[in-house]
């Protein structure tokens, strides 16, 4: 099998193609998307470092002086909403925007939240084991980042189930060569929920409240169109990847039953088995970065204005930094994953993350017995962002 990111096959069982990639191809040119494949770790991380590559071009040159195509004008409102946020700009914008959310989002602040993420935890795992399991990804993967976000940021309860689907139509655009018909999806998305957000901004700059929006309001220097953004951004950002560690751990433990009876006789290893279910099955399987100067790895040339798609999927899976990569040990000490990033865009969420999934993992090992698959889960078709439909299981107290 050949790298394929639109196979089915491919997207189930991306690492052997990736060990080829590895050994045979550190650098390789994808033609249908026009990008350079990087799938060593070593390679993975500088290029993250390197400030020879962006995530953006814009500030630098336009499109056309890039050699890209101009925006279709019916995506603007989409980018509008996205570059107003500080994953899709670079410095010194993307200094300052961190910079002011930083602000907001403490890692004291975080951790003061981890009482209450175990209690939804708690409350949405015991409703799934009273009724015997179901569909996790549904039941607990889903609504527990969700809410946990959504009461971060103060979002009233009867709007909640409106984040969802925004988030979802939002990261269609993420995936590789999105379909026309993607594309408007995400343009009314973001739209929709720029507005709505604004409109919450300016009731909370009147009525302010103990939550991130009314605490982002006082800061002056955030523009309203800045701090929708960061708003759609955390939203987003702050479950799509969280759902899917949740789906893709319990399958890998379901499918490594040793390890999985390994943390459940040892809660300790809680915190490493969370970092090794990243490292293993990542639910963001590739990032882009455009190249702003010409760069060379491993002796190929790769100028100024093409894209490269680091592989993390790969990345996490390599023999020269995992010992035997491919074995799922929850006890892994030494564990440099490239998951949550590296350099300047590395994940601000990373510790809510990480709180969410030792409560979540956590509670359903303390309030399920036994927890068993009833059938094969089937991968949801995306490959950037890479997770399952579902997993049906049972569980029993
Ligand atoms: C397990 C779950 C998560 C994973 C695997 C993950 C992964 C990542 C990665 C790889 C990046 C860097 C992207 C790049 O370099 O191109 C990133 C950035 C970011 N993440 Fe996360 N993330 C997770 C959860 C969260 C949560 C819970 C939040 C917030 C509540 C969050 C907020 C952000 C933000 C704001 C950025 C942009 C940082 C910047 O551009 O400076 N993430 N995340």
């Amino acid at each position: 099998m050949l790298f394929d990111p639109w196979n089915p096959d491919f997207v189930a069982h991306p690492y052997r193609v990736y060990d080829e990639l590895r050994r045979e191809a550190p650098v390789s040119y994808f033609e249908p998307t026009g990008q350079w494949l990087i799938s060593r770790h070593a390679d993975v991380n500088a290029l993250l470092r390197d400030r020879r590559l962006g995530r953006s071009y814009l500030h630098v040159a336009t499109h056309e002086e890039f050699g890209r195509p101009p925006e279709p004008e019916f995506l603007e409102p989409f980018w509008r909403v996205i570059r107003a946020g500080m994953l899709d700009v670079e410095p010194p914008v993307h200094t300052r925007l961190r910079r002011l959310v930083s602000k907001a989002f403490t890692p004291r602040m975080v951790e003061s939240l981890r009482p209450q993420v175990r209690a939804i935890a708690a409350g949405l795992v015991d409703a799934y084991v009273d009724k015997g399991g179901g569909d996790l990804i549904a039941e607990v993967a889903e609504p527990l980042p969700v809410t946990v976000i959504a009461a971060m940021l103060g979002i009233p309860e009867q709007d909640r189930h409106l984040l969802r689907p925004w988030s979802a139509d939002i990261c269609g655009m993420y995936e590789l060569n999105p379909t026309p018909d993607a594309q408007h999806t995400a343009v009314r998305a973001a739209t929709e929920f720029s507005a709505y957000l604004k409109s919450l901004a300016r009731d909370r700059r009147a009525n302010p409240g103990d939550d991130l929006i009314s605490a982002l309001t006082r800061i002056d220097e955030l523009t309203e169109e800045e701090l929708a953004g960061t708003c759609v951004l955390l939203l987003n950002a702050g479950h799509e990847a969280t759902v899917n560690v949740t789906g893709n751990g319990w399958w890998a433990l379901f499918r490594n039953p040793g390890e999985l009876e390994r943390l459940r006789a040892d809660r300790s290893l809680l915190p490493t088995a969370v970092e090794e279910l990243m490292r293993w099955d990542t639910p963001l399987q590739m990032f882009e970065r455009w190249v702003l100067e010409d760069i060379e790895v491993h002796g190929v040339e790769i100028p100024r204005g093409s894209e490269v798609a680091l592989l993390f999927g790969s990345a996490n899976r390599d023999p020269a930094v995992f010992e035997d990569p491919d074995r799922l040990d929850v006890g892994r000490a030494d564990n440099p994953h490239i998951s949550f990033g590296a350099g300047i865009h590395f994940c601000l969420g990373a510790p809510l993350a990480r709180i969410e999934l030792i409560e979540s993992f956590g509670a359903l090992l303390d309030r399920a017995a036994k927890l068993e698959l009833r059938q094969q889960p089937a991968w949801k078709p995306g490959y950037v962002i890479r997770g399952l439909r579902s997993l049906d299981l049972t569980a029993t107290a």
